[in-house]
Formats: C-alpha cells, structure tokens, sequence
C-alpha cells in the first residue's frame, strides 16, 4: 500500500528520530550515497528494510553508529589492531567486518556471524545516529540492483510511495558506497573497494584485495553475499572500454550495425567531450579528478536512463586508488562488458 513520502530539511531531524524508535524506515544522507535506515537491534524494522528495497534476504547490512563505545555491544573479540584503522579512518568510508554478538539480529547479518560496522563522515548523519541514539542498519536507499542513489531526488524515484521520510542533504561527497574490509581474516581483505583505499589501508595493517573485486569470477561462496548480485545497472546497455584509444573504439562501436539504430551515449571525461559527434554526451569530470568521475557516476547512469538512452558506453580508467572503486561498479553495471583498448 503506498504511502505519502515527505522530504524534509536537515533542521527537521527530529521527525526522523521519532520514525526510526517507531521502527520505521527513513532516507539519510551520508558521505559516500544515500542509506536507508532503521533501528538495527529490532528484527521488525529491519525486515522492512528488505521489504522496501526488494532486497534478498542473504544480503547483509552496514550497521552505522556516531561513536566509537557503539562498536563493543555489537561485536565480540577482534583484532586490535582494528582499533587503528578505526582511529585513522572513522568517521569515513570504510565499513569493517567483526565478529558478531547476539545483541546484532540475524536479520542485519543475513544469517552469518559477523557484523559490518562503519561511523559516516556526514554531519547530518551523524546529527541523526546521535538523536537517535541507536545502531542503525542501512544499505543503500535504492531499489536493490538500481546505482545507489546520491540525491535525494534519487530516493524519491526509487521509493516514493514506500517510506515515510526523505532526509535531504543535498548531493552526497563520494559518490560511491564506502570500501568493505573483512578483518575477520588473515590479512584482512576488501570486498567492496571505495573511498578509503587500497593503498590507504595498507599504511596500517597488511591487507588484500578480494578476486571478485577485480575480476568476474564465478563464485559459488562469495565471501560478500552482496558480490554474487549484478549491481549499479541503469536499464540502458552499459558497455566500457579502456585503454588509450577509447574513443575510436567506442565511436566504431556505436555506428556498427549492431548499435547504430540505438539510442546511444557516452560518459566521457572532460578533455574527451568532443570526440563524440552525433551522440549524447555526459561529462564524467576532468580526467585527473578520480573523486569527481566517482562523485558523478551514478547520477550520470541514472540520467541515461531518464534521456532513454539504449545502449551508454563509458570510458574506462585505471585501477589504482579510487580508479578501484570506479571500475568495480562499472564492471557490475556493465555486467562485466569491458574492453581493453
Ligand atoms: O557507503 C555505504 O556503505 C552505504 C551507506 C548508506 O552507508 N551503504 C551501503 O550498503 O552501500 P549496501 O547494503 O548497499 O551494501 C553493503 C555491502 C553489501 O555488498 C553486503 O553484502 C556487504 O556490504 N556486507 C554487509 N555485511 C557484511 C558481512 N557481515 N559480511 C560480508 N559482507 C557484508
Ligand atoms: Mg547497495
């Protein structure tokens, strides 16, 4: 049954924080996309979540707290030197993986017996989780498979008519959901790369990098139940190719037989817009400026949507630093449609 969805104002929190100890959901800003929230020790408001979303219940979810002393009800014994990266990184885009307590419902963890725990960089956020004052489960405020929404205006179109409340924050800094680290193995690992980076982490604590980060690999066992779901896709057709001679390749690609017909487009970055005659062209951002290309992405696909294009090809980068988290979600967008140029 639908019901009426408000946006309300960051001054307006108060209306959030009573919905969330109802055991409602509610949209909130943070740094990396938009989180859809509600109280991570009640199974009922948490299952809601999957009921909004559409999401499968496997798939577990980020609990987020403001403070630190939080972490110690949701968790048992871990590696301490985890207390590092949480000094260095929190708040941030980084959410660890723990073991367990039982205070966590079986619900948030997706039946396993660790947790993932991060405290968000966004002032609103954290003016939300401290009213509150509950550890709030929240995946990404889309419909599960859509790009994470980084507007609130994205929200609204993915779940207008399914949750009470919108808090608008403005567009989000990221851009790309915060890096995932497992630290219940030996070295740690990333499943999910994003702002905090490889080689960030790397300065603190040995790690490595999940295969399925990089590669399409079929796995039967994901260690990430989120890894094993196709991801980020727009409706359109998303097709990548890297390498230096990018444009040439996407413009005999796009006038082959096979796409001519289409609606086509390309996210291009900055220098390059004007290799693209006759198509529709999206700028990803100066060349140089990973945090902007991630900060833009996933508006860039939904508007490709909303033009009606077909088919976008997308110019691919490298995958040193946030370039990781770049071309992991246009792997998944693309499902795994990359060409090397
Ligand atoms: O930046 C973010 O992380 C955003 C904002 C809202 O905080 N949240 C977000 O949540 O992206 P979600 O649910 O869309 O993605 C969570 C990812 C999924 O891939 C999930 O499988 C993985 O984290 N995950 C969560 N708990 C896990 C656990 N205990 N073990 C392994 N993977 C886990
Ligand atoms: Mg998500």
């Amino acid at each position: 049954m639908a019901i009426e969805t408000r946006i309300i104002q960051p001054d307006e929190l108060e209306i959030a924080v009573q919905l969330l100890r109802q055991g409602e959901c509610v949209a909130f800003p943070t740094e990396t996309v938009y989180g859809l929230g509600a109280n991570a020790l009640n199974t009922k408001a948490v299952q809601k979540i999957f009921q909004v979303k559409g999401r499968p219940a496997d798939n577990p979810l980020i609990v987020h707290i403001y403070n630190k002393e939080q972490v110690q009800e949701l968790v048992i014994a871990y590696d301490p030197i985890v207390d590092q990266l949480m000094e260095r990184f929190w708040p941030g885009p980084l959410s660890l993986i723990l073991p367990k307590s039982d205070r966590v419902p079986t619900v948030v963890s997706g039946g396993l017996d660790t947790v993932a725990i991060r405290m968000p960089d966004h002032p609103v956020a954290l003016a939300l989780l401290e009213m509150v004052d509950l550890p709030i489960a929240a995946p990404s405020a889309n419909l599960s498979g859509k790009p994470s929404p980084t507007r609130a205006e994205h929200v609204f179109h993915d779940l207008q008519g399914r949750i009470p409340v919108i808090i608008d924050g403005g567009p989000t800094g990221w851009g790309v959901e915060s890096t995932v680290l497992d630290c219940t193995v030996k070295p740690f690992r990333i499943l999910r790369p994003g702002g905090v980076t490889y080689e960030q982490l790397k300065e603190v604590v040995p790690v490595e990098v999940d295969p399925s980060v990089n590669h399409a690999v079929v796995v039967d066992q994901p260690r990430s139940p989120g890894m094993k779901y196709k991801h980020y896709a727009p409706n359109a057709k998303v097709i990548v190719v890297k390498g230096d001679h990018a444009p040439q390749i996407i413009n005999q690609l796009a006038n082959s037989p096979e796409y001519q017909h289409l609606k086509r487009g390309v996210l291009a970055v900055e220098e390059n817009l004007h290799l693209y005659p006759g198509m529709i062209v999206l700028n990803l951002g100066p060349k140089q400026e990973q945090k902007t290309i991630a900060s833009r992405l996933y508006h860039l696909l939904r508007q490709a949507d909303s033009i009606g294009l077909d088919v976008v090809f997308v110019e691919g980068f490298t995958d040193d630093n946030v370039g990781m988290a770049i071309m992991n979600r246009l792997r998944r967008a693309s499902g795994n449609q990359i060409i090397q140029s």
